[in-house]
């Protein structure tokens, strides 16, 4: 299952290579398995409260929960550190990877 999801890589980082404007899955799959996967697991098969799951939910939905979290008008002492050090383009990368997942 690792090995297909690998082998996929190339292919969706290709794609959304094509418009450079497009949001990258591929940086959103880097960023997620290094940052938030610790806590929210990188498909959220089993993620567990009280970290809520993220795939498959709406990009928009997650663009602005994240942008919520780093200028703090949504406060948990945990995001809020987090998503301080996501720029405009991880968190555009982030959700366009993770609302692409099935939930
Ligand atoms: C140290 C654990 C931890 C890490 C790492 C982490 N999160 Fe979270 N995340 C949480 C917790 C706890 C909550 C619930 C906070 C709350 O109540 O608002 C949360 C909530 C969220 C939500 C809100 C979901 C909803 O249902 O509204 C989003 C979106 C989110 N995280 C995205 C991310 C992303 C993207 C990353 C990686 C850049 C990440 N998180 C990394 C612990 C973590």
């Amino acid at each position: 299952m690792k090995l297909f999801a690998y082998a996929c890589l190339p292919v969706l980082g290709l794609s959304f290579s094509l418009n450079s404007q497009a949001a990258s899955i591929y940086a959103g799959k880097s960023k997620a398995a290094a940052v938030c996967a610790q806590c929210h697991s990188i498909r959220n098969i089993s993620a567990e409260a009280p970290f809520p799951p993220l795939a498959g939910r709406d990009d928009a939905y997650l663009q602005l929960a994240l942008k919520q979290y780093r200028d703090k008008t949504r406060h948990s002492d945990i995001m809020n550190n987090i998503a301080g050090s996501l720029s405009d383009r991880d968190i555009n990368n982030i959700a366009a990877y993770y609302s692409r997942l099935q939930p």
